[in-house]
């Protein structure tokens, strides 16, 4: 039996940033992980494989739609889906020896196997061979993630009927495909196979894209998606999807109750995901999942047994790497008799789809929802010397501030280069700033970083200076 102050159960992005700050803490720390790579979802089937793949097949998207104009000559163009899954392949072994190397340097133990709980201070790790090995903490943090959703009637067969980890490691560039949810998932990988030629269609139950996000990025994101060929069927709810062979044949019912059917060569289902708790024997702990699956916390990520905490997709919120990793460093500094702070406010969420979308803090329906008075200012990407230097002129940057007090509340943007301007109105937002503040910030020419300058302008007095 080894002894740790804390034992971390799962190595995504919540468990081993955890581990790291821990470890930087001087705790004694464990790391349990079932697969035999580590970095979770994030790293192995999630964050960083559909970023590789987004890249690529915009490169691809890019030398077929866009070069011309640009005046580059292209003959004989073709996508080779074998190397750009094998590319896509590197990254993520690379990314994920990098988290060993971390856990290497920072003397944290790795235990390979399945974690479950044998009582409230006693981990089992059992590994491929069934052997047992029996670690007990101080502390122990459950970090094991989450899973893809399906509901009755959808459920992937992983060959024709999909989720986002089969469609990073297709064979083919499907002919058509139907994507079910026009969520996050549903977009950026639809994105994937749309750039490379496969018609995209999109059904979804909500009458619009994003449909947590603010309610324009949904609208402009259409508009822009049906110009690249996506086609969308709102506001149908899927019955049955069936996989017929070589096509899926997908019932739904729409508006008018009517039942209507698509087909196609694959179903990617994109319905969200669920948090992922089996196999872990919480009852041994005293503890149990609750209707959604997660393991219910407090507002210091504490279970209902003190000692045991739980972060990232496992618990409520949002599911994003980035949240899971503040929770995991909130955690361990916990732990170490620190007193940090997180703001869930500000976790900023992002679409990796071309044009990005990026958004922090209050969407407009929110605002309204709560009685909030505010002003909005927004911008045209289009209105930018940088963006027709680039031909990417599509999109907006849309500020909303307190009607009184000119303080920002949410940022909501969806253009080039986005998912890295969205850090101007985070940084802003975090130290409370108005939208004066940041209209009065002097932003380099040509960038697309004018944009937020303008928006803010927009939004302090209606004076934005290039429209
Ligand atoms: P996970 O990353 O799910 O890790 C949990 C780990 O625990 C897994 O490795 C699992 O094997 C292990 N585990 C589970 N049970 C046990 C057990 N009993 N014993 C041992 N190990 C166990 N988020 C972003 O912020 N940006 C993005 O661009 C982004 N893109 C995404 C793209 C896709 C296709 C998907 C599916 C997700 C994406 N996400 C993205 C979401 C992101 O991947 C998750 O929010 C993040 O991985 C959650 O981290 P986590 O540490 O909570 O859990
Ligand atoms: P999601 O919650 O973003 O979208 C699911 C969509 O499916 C919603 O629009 C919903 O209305 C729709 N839907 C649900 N049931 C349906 C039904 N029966 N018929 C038709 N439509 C239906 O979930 P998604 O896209 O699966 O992503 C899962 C999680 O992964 C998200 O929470 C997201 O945060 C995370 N993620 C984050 C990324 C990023 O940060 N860039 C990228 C990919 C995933």
């Amino acid at each position: 039996m080894s002894a740790y102050d804390v034992v971390i159960i799962g190595s995504g992005p919540g468990g081993y940033v955890s581990a790291i700050r821990c470890a930087q803490l001087g705790l004694k720390t464990a790391i349990i992980e079932k697969y035999n790579t580590l970095g979770g979802t994030c790293l192995n089937v999630g964050c960083i494989p559909s970023k590789a793949l987004l890249d690529s097949s915009e490169h691809f998207h890019n030398a077929t739609h866009n070069f011309a104009e640009h005046g580059i000559e292209v003959k004989g163009l073709k996508a080779n889906i074998t190397q750009m899954i094998q590319r896509k392949n590197e990254v993520v072994n690379q990314t994920c020896a990098g988290v060993k190397f971390l856990m290497d340097k920072n003397k944290i133990d790795v235990h390979t196997g399945v974690g479950s709980f044998v009582d409230k201070q006693t981990v089992k790790v059992t590994n491929g061979e069934g052997k047992e090995t029996l670690l007990t903490g101080k502390n122990i943090i459950i970090a094991t993630g989450s899973k893809p959703n399906f509901f009755p009637g959808m459920e992937p067969d992983k060959k024709r009927i999909i989720t986002s980890t089969e469609a990073l490691n297709l064979t083919e560039i499907p002919k058509k495909m139907l994507v079910i949810g026009a969520g996050v998932i549903g977009l950026e990988m639809g994105s994937v196979y749309g750039r490379l030629g496969t018609e995209i269609q999109v059904i979804e139950f909500a009458p619009t894209l994003l449909p947590t996000m603010d309610g324009s990025i949904g609208k402009e994101m259409m508009k822009i998606l049906k110009k690249v060929g996506f086609k969308f069927q709102m506001e149908h709810r899927v019955q049955k999807v069936e996989n017929k062979g070589k096509s899926v044949v997908l019932t739904a019912l729409n508006k008018k109750n009517e039942a209507v059917t698509f087909e196609a060569d694959y179903c990617l289902v994109a319905v969200g995901r669920k948090a992922h708790t089996q196999g872990l024997a919480l009852e041994n702990a005293g503890l149990a999942a609750n209707t959604r699956g997660q393991v219910e916390v407090n507002d210091h990520l504490q279970t209902t047994v003190p000692h045991i905490y739980a972060i990232g997709d496992v618990v409520r919120g949002a599911m994003l790497a980035h949240k899971a990793e503040e929770e995991g460093v909130y955690v361990a500094e916990l732990i170490a008799g620190q007193k940090p702070h997180l703001n869930y406010n500000l976790i900023p969420g992002v679409v990796y789809t071309w044009p990005e979308v990026a958004a922090v803090g209050k969407t407009e329906e929110e605002l309204k929802a709560a009685g909030i008075e505010y002003k909005m200012g927004s911008f045209p990407i289009k209105a930018l010397g940088r963006a027709r230097a680039s031909m990417d002129t599509a999109g907006f940057i849309k500020i909303l501030a307190d009607k009184t007090t000119d303080e920002v509340l949410g940022v909501h943007m969806i253009g080039p280069r986005v998912a890295d301007l969205i850090m101007e109105a985070v940084t802003a937002m975090e130290y409370r700033a108005s939208a004066e503040d940041m209209a009065r910030i002097c932003h380099p020419h040509p960038t697309y970083s004018e944009g937020v300058k303008e928006a803010a302008l927009a939004a302090t007095e209606n004076r934005a200076l290039h429209v």
